[in-house]
């Protein structure tokens, strides 16, 4: 990056992919005046500055003081400040200046400092060229000899226009993770916050904020995401004084961030994207900057996803190679590609892991399970032409356990108080070197004396309390993991690793820049995996969602579905499967070897095309999306019934994404389901290879009549392109 001078016309620009960031730098305070569509490069932005300035009101402070990148508090902003801090009482109230900024592409670096406060701050922007999404970072240095206390320093804070009023979040439970909701803005906060030490099931690090109505493919949004695996805090506030604002950063606890002399403290990088064409423009963003540039792909570049058998429904703790060694002949033979070895597998002197009670931290093979070690099984698997992939939860301590009884002291604790389990077991306290040596060496060493392909990086429990001897650690602790990753990473550059936590407890950008995959729900049931992993597909593409045909009745809901619709509901998101292959009859296993084959046929377009949910026009209990090719040859769409349709016909579906220049050869990908009214002519074509062949225009606009679905089923469309 140059020192830069300042524009003739005091606005600096950020340009990419149909956005565009225009930065006031006249004030105090750089202000991000407009984030919006595409502005013509060659458009006059003289005097834009002048023209948002805002009249000055009644009964207010003298000199209007608007939103900024770092609204400060105590001079005239009577909103959420983006940082909040004290030296010992004094310093709270800042007036904290821009010094310089750098510009160079797509980037710009504001400094700022306050020289009574003694505060610096450096905020760093990067609009992605690609994608168009913005990434951003403060980082706050204390320049006084006395501690600076943090208690609130935002990643971003945006303002916002005021049209945007209506927000989409995504919260939930274990088990029962990113469902939508929506609100709209009033005057006030609307706050979403998570203090559990891991992303969490309850609270996803996103928000989405749109114009009145804003639908898949209407409307303007604006989507924010904090890429932290930890505490959260994210805020939408609009002021009386009209201005909008949202922030985003980390949720710290007292004590937390005290900056020495010198010493700087760096958030979270914040994301954000914008769209004026719905939630489907929105998502196309933020899946293809996940896929293109976050994730750090092994050998530079996505590879197929390989089909998954993971072993935890199947088999739980009761590992024993015979069984297993014939679960991977089924896995092998239904065309699976990745074979996992789930909990189970490990212990020490003191016990070995045959419940969840005991063995985290004792990282060796348990021989009584194992009398020759894994690589029996791990020789098997590969001669079977399958990765082997490995179940660990590096992060934790089970107070059964060898390494417990050694380093009492190695569990997240405050002296003298309640050491409270959760899932019995304590959590490693990995900002203690020794602790973050013993794991280390204990993944490495496994890494290097087996031939593991894939991690699965399991992590389960919430954080309490999260403190190392009594001091906060929330931060600290979720760097330490990260750094962790980072050097295995770096040592065994070939190894994928999927972030589970209890399922969908750790899904984020922060997560993703250093996993290839994510477990998105302990939830198999397809009914409530449908809308789990729509939620979930807001953010996270496809290509990282895992997705497993589950055991019918579903282990955590009871919930039956045919394995169709299972299937369906799996084959949009890296696939597998997390069932007992071994209890199912011939029938089945052709069935589930089909759809895997169905799944590889188009994983390409799955894993790379641009992900489209169908307008929300569809009636209540009737749920579509789709992937259409980047160049609009292709696309698979899947329209899934969960509840008892309302009236005897179904609408026709408009298919969203295609090219209205062209015409489709539409037809099932798939059998369609038991009960199925597919008695016309054109439904009957479907059902053959030759299909029937529509415009897209057609499809689109008019749409195109599928059979009435029974509850709990779903039909798979492929259409190719015929010009
Ligand atoms: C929770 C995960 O989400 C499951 O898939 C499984 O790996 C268990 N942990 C194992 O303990």
């Amino acid at each position: 990056m140059v020192n830069s001078s300042l524009p003739s016309d005091g606005i600096l620009r950020l340009d990419a992919a149909g956005t565009t960031l225009l930065i006031g730098i006249g004030g105090v305070v750089p202000s991000l005046l407009y984030w919006g569509r595409a502005l013509p490069l060659t458009a006059s932005l003289d005097g834009v500055e002048r023209a948002a300035q805002r009249p000055v009101y009644h009964n207010s402070v003298d000199e209007d003081v608007p939103l900024t990148l770092l609204p400060q508090q105590g001079l005239g902003f009577f909103g959420q400040p983006a940082l909040e801090g004290s030296r010992d009482g004094l310093d709270s109230i800042t007036d904290i200046e821009l010094v310089e900024f750098q510009q160079s592409d797509g980037r710009l670096l504001f400094k700022l400092a306050d020289e009574i406060a003694l505060l610096s701050v450096d905020i760093e922007l990067i609009l992605d060229a690609q994608t168009g999404v913005l990434s951003q970072r403060t980082t706050v240095r204390n320049d006084g000899k006395a501690p600076y206390d943090i208690a609130w320093c935002a990643a971003g804070a945006w303002a916002l226009p005021w049209r945007a009023r209506e927000v989409l979040s995504l919260e939930g439970r274990w088990s029962r993770e990113f469902q939508e909701r929506r609100v709209s803005l009033s005057l006030g906060r609307y706050v979403r916050e998570n203090r559990k030490g891991r992303t969490s099931h309850d609270t996803f690090p996103g928000i989405i904020l749109g114009t009145k109505g804003f639908g898949e493919t209407g409307g303007e949004v604006w989507g924010c995401h904090l890429g932290w695996s930890g505490n959260h805090h994210m805020v939408a506030e609009t002021l009386s004084d009209g201005g909008c604002q949202v922030q985003l950063g980390e949720q710290l606890s007292p004590g937390e961030v005290r900056l020495s002399p010198d010493e700087t403290y760096t958030t979270p990088w914040v994301y954000g994207a914008y769209s004026d064409a719905g939630l489907n423009g929105l998502t196309d963003r933020f899946h293809t900057y996940v896929r293109d540039r976050l994730v750090d792909w092994p050998g530079g570049a996505m590879k197929p996803r390989p089909v998954i058998v993971n072993t935890w429904e199947a088999v739980y703790f009761s590992h024993d190679l015979d069984r297993l060694a014939a679960l991977a002949d089924k896995a092998a033979a239904v065309g699976a590609e990745r074979f996992v070895l789930d909990d189970g597998w490990f212990g020490g002197e003191l016990s070995g892991r045959d419940d969840d009670t005991t063995s985290l931290g004792d990282w060796q093979i348990d021989h009584r399970k194992w009398p020759n070690g894994l690589h029996p099984l791990i020789d098997h698997v590969r001669d079977l032409g399958m990765e082997f992939g490995l179940w660990v939860e590096p992060e934790m301590i089970s107070p059964h356990s060898d390494l417990y009884q050694a380093h009492p002291d190695w569990a997240l604790h405050v002296p003298d108080r309640r050491r409270p389990t959760g899932r019995n077991q304590l959590v490693l306290d990995l900002t203690l070197p020794a602790a973050f040596d013993h794991v280390w060496q204990a993944l490495d060493n496994l890494l290097k004396s087996h031939d593991i392909a894939y991690l699965k990086w399991d992590m389960n429990r919430d954080l309490a309390p999260i403190a190392s001897a009594g001091v906060p650690v929330q931060s600290a602790q979720t760097s330490a993991v990260y750094a962790l990753i980072d050097r295995l990473r770096a040592a065994h550059p070939s190894v994928e690793i999927e972030s589970c936590a209890s399922g969908g407890s750790r899904a984020d950008y922060g997560a993703l820049a250093r996993a290839h995959r994510i477990w998105t729900s302990d939830c198999n049931d397809a009914h409530e995996r449908q809308r789990i992993q729509r939620g979930a597909a807001r953010f996270l593409p496809l290509c990282v969602l895992g997705c497993h045909i589950g055991p019918d009745p579903a282990h955590t809901t009871g919930g039956r579905d045919r394995l169709d619709f299972r299937a369906v509901t799996a084959l949009f998101g890296h696939m597998g499967l997390e069932l007992n292959l071994l209890e199912l009859d011939d029938d089945e296993l052709e069935e589930i070897a089909h759809v895997i084959a169905v799944h590889k046929q188009h994983r390409s377009l799955l894993h790379a095309g641009q992900y489209v949910r169908l307008e929300d026009d569809l009636e209540p209990g009737r749920m579509g999306h789709g992937v259409v090719a980047q160049d609009r040859g292709e696309a698979l769409y899947a329209l899934a019934q969960l509840d008892s349709p309302p009236m005897t016909i179904s609408p026709p579906v408009r298919l969203v994404g295609l090219s209205s220049d062209r015409s489709y050869r539409v037809r099932f990908a798939l059998p369609i389901p038991m009960g199925a009214q597919a008695n016309t002519p054109a439904l009957k074509a479907m059902a053959n290879p030759d299909g029937i062949v529509l415009s897209g225009a057609v499809l689109t606009n008019v749409g195109l009549q599928l059979p009435t679905l029974w509850p709990r089923s779903a039909v798979l469309l492929h259409l190719q392109a015929v010009d």
